[in-house]
């Protein structure tokens, strides 16, 4: 299961004119992606060009329970460098990550978080929503 809501407005978040690296870090080892504008969006999960679609087609493995429509919580993920290139988190969102725990100022659903590739992005995966290795892939 997988996809938009067509319920919600979607974010304005441009495409990316020029290669940038999203790092995903966990507890076992770090995992760097460099993201090509010519190929994203990966049709995987969630907004096209998100955090999850980024991380799911490269083997990051990152809890979605409700396929990336902002009706859960569990793809909640800490952005720690590069926030200010993502897109704008909107109502919808926030009250998602209302229900989420550990909440920061960092905290983004990355499903909803659509990074411009003006700079390099970090994020952080919550301890409780490790797994970075997926097999098979
Ligand atoms: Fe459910 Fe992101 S996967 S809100």
């Amino acid at each position: 299961m997988g996809g938009t809501n067509p319920y919600i407005r979607q974010p304005n978040a441009p495409k990316p004119k020029k290669a940038y690296k999203v790092t995903f870090k966990g507890d076992v080892k770090d995992v760097v992606i460099e993201v090509d504008p010519a190929k994203v969006p990966y049709g995987e999960t969630g907004l096209p060009g998100s955090l999850l679609d980024i991380a799911l087609h490269n083997g990051v493995e990152i809890d979605h329970a409700c396929g990336g429509v902002v009706a859960c919580s569990t793809c909640h993920v800490y952005v720690t460098q590069g926030a200010q290139t993502c897109s704008f988190s909107e109502d919808s969102e926030q009250d998602m990550l209302d229900l989420a725990p550990d909440v920061r100022p960092s905290s983004r659903l990355s499903c909803q978080c659509v990074p411009n590739g003006d700079s390099d992005v970090t994020v952080e995966i919550p301890s409780w929503n490790r797994n970075l290795v997926r097999e098979g892939k």
